[in-house]
């Protein structure tokens, strides 16, 4: 981005009125998503995988992230630790799909490297050339209670805090020990921000998703009528839930409200309500319990890190969503639904299990892609969010503009 783009970017910046949605180039410019690419979105952090993709030393998986093909490999330390897919000779790509070996090597001139990432041998390289200077260069990995989140630069916040405070939850759940039971992508033809806008709020939820409403009944209840009563109502039925029919021995706390919390991530219960004991259309069991849960509950439990990585869990399965970024007006989104390791085929209703999120990301993809095709008109005008029902893209924004005023 030249001088003066830059300089246009920060007027747009500090122009922009709290409160309302972003100016047209925001989601639509090739040169502020470079800008992003390169800076900002490269700092945050992004689901990657599930520690079931790389169960054993060696095991590897191959992943795109913003551009970026990188390896991510299991060592035979037990670390999962992630490198950009590029060699250190010429540059070839080293692998091109998911596998597992004891060395990883480039098929170009057969360099070779530990599963650490450093050079394991580079044939006819004359001796004074440092090969110790020459490993893969790394990306941060970490995997919290069997999620693999990933990112491409150093500077990336810390999540220390939220291995500590989520670990024990995710391991009540069963995380770790869950297996992929289907995933399934929705590319979809909008700026990142317009994606991860419509995941923050539930205001489109009641004109918008029937099935999801239908299941989650308070939330188009919520939706419809969005006053301090209905909320206060909701959050009697919510103590209510936890105080008597929840799950004792779960560390998750009640999940409160809608809003965004005070640090990055954020994680809690609420029941799904109508004694439904999980997502499905029915309200009954898609697979096993998982985890330590004893009964079913009928709670969802929600982490996530903003604003990328998010993950749902019921009783019996988790969804586990991807928020990838692909171009200035592509983003795709993966989700993976994952059962106990030990449920067998027979015991996993697939289609049951998927329906409620795969109905309802169909019709996000759909509405994503409307709301990009009229942020593209010459009329497009930042319109106002609603306070109410739209804190998440509030705090979206608002975050969003300070980290890029922070680096113009
Ligand atoms: Fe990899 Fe030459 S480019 S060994
Ligand atoms: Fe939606």
């Amino acid at each position: 981005m030249n001088i003066l783009h830059l300089a246009a970017l920060r007027e747009a910046i500090t122009r922009q009125r709290p409160g309302w949605t972003l100016e047209q180039p925001f989601y639509t410019s090739p040169e502020i998503y470079d800008f992003e690419r390169r800076g900002w979105l490269a700092e945050q952090w992004y689901t990657l995988g599930h520690r079931s993709e790389l169960s054993e030393a060696g095991a590897y998986i191959v992943r795109d992230l913003l551009g970026e093909s990188l390896l991510i490999v299991r060592g035979t330390d037990g670390q999962v630790r992630g490198f950009y897919n590029v060699c250190r000779h010429r540059g070839s790509r080293i692998c091109d799909r998911d596998g597992r070996a004891t060395n990883l090597i480039c098929p170009y001139h057969a360099w070779s490297y530990h599963l650490d990432g450093s050079v394991r041998s580079a044939p006819a390289i004359s001796a004074d050339i440092d090969l110790a200077q020459l490993g893969l260069h790394p990306v941060p990995i970490r995997e919290i209670g069997g999620i693999i989140v990933g990112s491409l630069k150093g500077h990336v916040p810390s999540l220390d805090v939220v291995q500590r405070e989520v670990e024990p939850l995710l391991q009540y759940q069963g995380i770790p020990q869950a297996r992929i039971a289907a995933r399934r992508s929705y590319p979809t033809r909008g700026n990142w921000k317009l994606v991860m806008e419509n995941f923050a709020e539930c205001y489109h939820c009641y004109p918008s998703h029937p099935e999801y409403c239908r299941v989650m009944k308070h939330v188009e209840v919520f939706a419809r009528q969005a006053t301090r009563e209905v909320a206060a109502e909701w959050e009697r039925t919510m103590e209510q839930w936890f105080s008597k029919d929840a799950d004792r021995d779960s560390p998750a706390p009640l999940r409160k409200d809608f809003k965004p919390g005070p640090t990055i991530h954020s994680v809690g219960r609420a029941p799904i309500g109508e004694g439904r004991k999980t997502q499905s259309q029915d309200g009954k069991p898609v697979a096993p319990l998982m985890g330590q849960l004893r009964s079913f509950d009928g709670g969802v439990t929600g982490f996530s890190i903003r604003p990328f990585v998010i993950n749902m869990m019921t009783n019996d399965h988790m969804v586990m969503f991807q928020f990838l970024p692909t171009g200035p007006e592509d983003t795709n989104v993966v989700i993976s639904w994952l059962v106990n390791e030990s449920a067998s085929e027979a015991e996993v209703d697939i289609e049951r299990m998927i329906w409620l999120w795969d109905v309802t990301t169909v019709q996000d993809k759909a509405l994503i892609e409307r709301n990009a095709e009229g942020v593209r008109s010459s009329a497009y005008q930042p319109g106002p969010y609603s306070a109410a029902l739209e804190p998440g893209p509030i705090q979206l924004v608002s975050d969003y503009l300070k980290a890029m005023l922070a680096r113009l």
